[in-house]
């Protein structure tokens, strides 16, 4: 595997789920695989649990560890290609995506979305330049449009916490004060799609996500429908997608508290598990006694990117 952004990269998800059982069971197992080779991590926007979780699994794996933060430290990068650099920005991607390429083995990017140009950000702009000028493995930290080492931790989550062998999950958007990306909802729908689960998503009008990521999955508009017999309520803003209105694309269009994952959403459910990738804004996104009970994963999900990113690492790795 040399590129990794979508679940189809992985291949049979039953073979990666068991790797990842194997990882975790012995996460040192393949430590010698990465000697004298290194992993260079390129942050354009900020990170605490992909930065450390990351870093972890490359160290599991014997790597050694470059950490790019372009906005700190480094010349301010030009993305576009044709505009005239007469402002802020020193340096241009093209020659400096070439130059990372030099100094490490393996490239992992995270590059959020700028929520203004929808094809911009669906054409996966930065992410692609890296595949196509790097000369090495590229995996997405979290893109524009997609953020797989979570999504793989969140169903390694679910594999760990299901109760019946077929759980119902729900996705269910909430509010925020800020436009975010769609890349969380976007990937862990397209994981779920492909796990053994029924999975519904629920989200007020106009929220709609991108149909290549809905797939099968059931759209109900009625939150409390959505969440009855719920095993897992898995938790998520997101700003508009643009699929029913492109002028509105990355715009908030509601902050409706009645969405707030709170006690009362939640005893509409199967005593469900509650999830949400973090950060998150606490009675915002969900209450305090909800994220604080002992049924929230939050953490073990955490702690599952870990495990996430050293199967793909390995998986990399093995293929270099
Ligand atoms: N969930 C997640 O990707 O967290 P960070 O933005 O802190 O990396």
């Amino acid at each position: 595997m040399r590129y990794f952004s979508r679940v189809k990269d992985l291949g049979d998800l039953q073979q990666a789920l068991q790797e990842a059982e194997e990882i975790k069971n012995d996460r040192y197992k393949y430590v010698e695989l990465g000697k004298n080779k290194t992993l260079l991590m390129v942050f354009f926007n900020s990170s605490l649990r992909t930065r450390l979780s990351t870093q972890k699994a490359a160290m599991n794996l014997g790597m050694n560890v470059i950490v790019l933060d372009v906005n700190q430290g480094a010349w301010k990068l030009e993305t576009e290609r044709g505009v005239v650099m007469d402002g802020d920005k020193s340096e241009h991607l093209l020659e400096a995506i070439p130059v990372m390429g030099c100094y490490c083995d393996i490239i992992g990017v995270r590059s959020f979305a700028g929520l203004s140009d929808r094809d911009y950000d669906y054409a996966e702009t930065v992410f692609n330049q890296f595949v196509q000028y790097s000369g090495r493995p590229v995996f997405a930290m979290e893109t524009a449009t997609v953020h797989p080492l979570q999504a793989f931790a969140d169903l390694i989550t679910i594999e760990e916490h299901k109760e019946v062998k077929r759980p119902k999950v729900v996705m269910t958007w909430a509010p925020h004060p800020k436009a975010l990306p769609q890349a969380v909802p976007n990937s862990f729908a397209e994981w779920m799609n492909a796990a053994d689960v029924d999975f519904v998503i629920t989200h007020p009008q106009g929220y709609e996500l991108d149909p290549e990521f809905v797939g099968n999955a059931v759209v109900e508009y009625d939150q409390q429908k959505a969440l009855e017999g719920a095993d897992f309520v898995y938790a998520k803003n997101w700003s508009c997608p643009g699929v029913t209105n492109l002028a509105d694309y990355g715009k908030v269009l509601s902050k409706d508290m009645s969405w707030t994952v709170d006690t009362e959403h939640m005893s509409w459910t199967n005593n469900a598990h509650f999830m949400h990738c973090l950060p998150v804004r606490r009675n915002m996104i969900v209450t305090d006694d909800v994220i604080e009970n002992p049924r929230s994963l939050v953490i073990p999900e955490a702690a599952n990117r870990e495990i996430s990113a050293t199967v793909v690492l390995k998986r990399i790795l093995q293929s270099i």
